[in-house]
C-alpha cells in the first residue's frame, strides 16, 4: 500500500510529469490537493497525511496543528519565507526546500528584465502591435555596472552570465565583510572571483548602489531583509539606474520604489516579485502598474519547465527521505537557524 502526499495544485500542474514519475516509482503517490489552509488542514487530519509539498502561498496556521510530529512540509522551490518555522519546529514538522535546481531559471530571467529595461522591449512591441513605429534608442549593457546585492548561489549564476556572458562589469554585495566572505568560500577568493567573472566584491551598500547602472536583488526575505531596498536605497542609487527585483516582493518598498520613479531619479524598475501577490498596489495613488518604465512579470523567475520538473523532483525527493528517515534527509532541510539569518 502506498502513502498519500498532498501537493499543492499550482506545485503539482508545474512538476506534474516528475510527480507521476515518483508516484510510479516509489511508496508514495503524490496526489494535487487544492484546498485553503484550512480545509486543506481538515483533509490533512481526516487522511491521515504525513507531508504536503506547498508552493509559494504562505500558511500561517491550522496546517501546523494538523501535520503530525516529524510530518513534513516540503516547498516547492528555494524561498521559505512562506513557511512559518517557529510553528513547524515548535510541532515536530520538518521544512525542506529545493536549492541549487532553480538559480539558472531566475538567473536567466533576471538577464532578460534586465535586457527589457535596457532596451526598452516592453514599450516598443506594446506601441508596435497598436501600429505605431517608435524607434526609440535603448542602452548597451557591455561595460556597464550591475550591482547584485545578495551573493548566493543565484546571485553568483547571475553574476556569471552578466560579466562573462554580457561582458559588464560586476560588483557583488553581501553584508559580510569581504574576509567573512571569503572564509566561507571553498576556493581562494581570486579563484572565486574569476570563476564568475566578478569585478569587485564589498559589504558597503552605499558605495554599490553609488556605482551600478542596474541593480539586482537576490537576498533572502527575512526580518533584517526587508525593505531593504527602500527610499534611503533608492536616494543612494546613481540617477537614471534600475533596479530589478526576482527576490521577493517584501524586500523592496513598492512606494519608495514608485517615487523614486516618478521623481525620474530612478530610470525604472523590472519586477517579477511584489509585496501583495497577484500585485496590488499598497496605495493606490502609487501603482506601479502606472508607470510605463516598470516592467511586471507574475512571480515566474523559477517557472521553467526545465526547473519545474527538477523541483517536484527534490521536493518529493526530500519527502520520502524524512518520511523513511533516510540518513541524506538532512540534505536540504531548511536549518532553524536560518530563521533569524
Ligand atoms: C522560490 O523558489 O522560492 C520561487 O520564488 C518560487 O516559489
Amino acid at each position: 500500500m502506498s502513502e498519500t502526499v498532498f501537493v499543492s495544485e499550482i506545485s503539482y500542474r508545474k512538476g506534474e510529469a516528475a510527480f507521476e514519475e515518483l508516484s510510479r516509482s516509489t511508496a508514495f503517490r503524490f496526489i494535487p490537493v487544492d484546498e485553503k489552509e484550512e480545509s486543506l488542514a481538515r483533509r490533512v487530519r481526516e487522511e491521515g497525511i504525513r507531508a504536503f509539498v506547498a508552493d509559494i502561498h504562505p500558511y500561517r496556521g491550522a496546517l501546523y496543528d494538523a501535520l503530525p510530529r516529524d510530518g513534513v512540509i516540503a516547498r516547492f522551490g528555494v524561498g521559505h519565507d512562506s513557511v512559518d518555522k517557529e510553528k513547524a519546529s515548535k510541532k515536530g514538522i520538518w521544512v525542506t526546500n529545493t536549492p541549487g535546481v532553480l538559480d539558472n531559471a531566475v538567473a536567466e530571467h533576471a538577464v532578460w528584465l534586465l535586457g527589457s529595461l535596457a532596451r526598452l522591449i516592453p514599450s516598443l512591441h506594446a506601441s508596435t502591435r497598436v501600429g505605431q513605429w517608435k524607434p526609440c534608442s535603448g542602452v548597451e549593457v557591455a561595460g556597464r555596472t550591475l550591482a547584485i546585492i545578495g551573493l548566493g548561489r543565484i546571485g553568483q549564476m547571475l553574476c556569471r552570465k552578466a560579466a562573462l556572458g554580457l561582458g559588464m562589469r560586476v560588483i557583488g554585495w553581501s553584508r559580510d565583510s569581504p574576509a567573512k566572505f571569503a572564509a566561507r568560500l571553498d576556493h581562494s577568493f581570486e579563484e572565486f572571483q574569476s570563476n564568475i567573472g566578478l569585478t569587485e566584491y564589498t559589504d558597503d551598500l552605499e558605495y554599490a548602489l553609488g556605482q551600478a547602472d542596474f541593480v539586482s536583488l537576490h537576498v533572502a526575505s527575512v526580518p533584517a531583509t526587508r525593505h531593504l531596498a527602500n527610499a534611503g536605497f533608492f536616494a543612494a542609487m546613481k540617477p537614471g539606474s534600475c533596479i530589478i527585483n526576482t527576490a521577493r516582493g517584501a524586500v523592496l518598498d513598492e512606494i519608495a520604489l514608485y517615487e523614486a520613479i516618478a521623481s525620474e531619479h530612478i530610470g525604472g524598475a523590472a519586477l517579477d516579485v511584489f509585496e501583495q501577490e497577484p500585485y496590488s498596489p499598497a496605495d493606490p495613488n502609487k501603482d506601479l502598474r502606472k508607470l510605463a518604465n516598470c516592467i511586471m512579470t507574475p512571480h515566474v523567475g523559477s517557472n521553467t519547465k526545465e526547473s519545474n520538473q527538477a523541483m517536484a523532483l527534490a521536493a518529493g525527493r526530500a519527502v520520502i527521505q524524512v518520511l523513511t528517515q533516510d540518513p541524506h534527509a538532512m540534505k536540504n532541510i531548511v536549518n532553524p537557524s536560518q530563521l533569524t539569518a
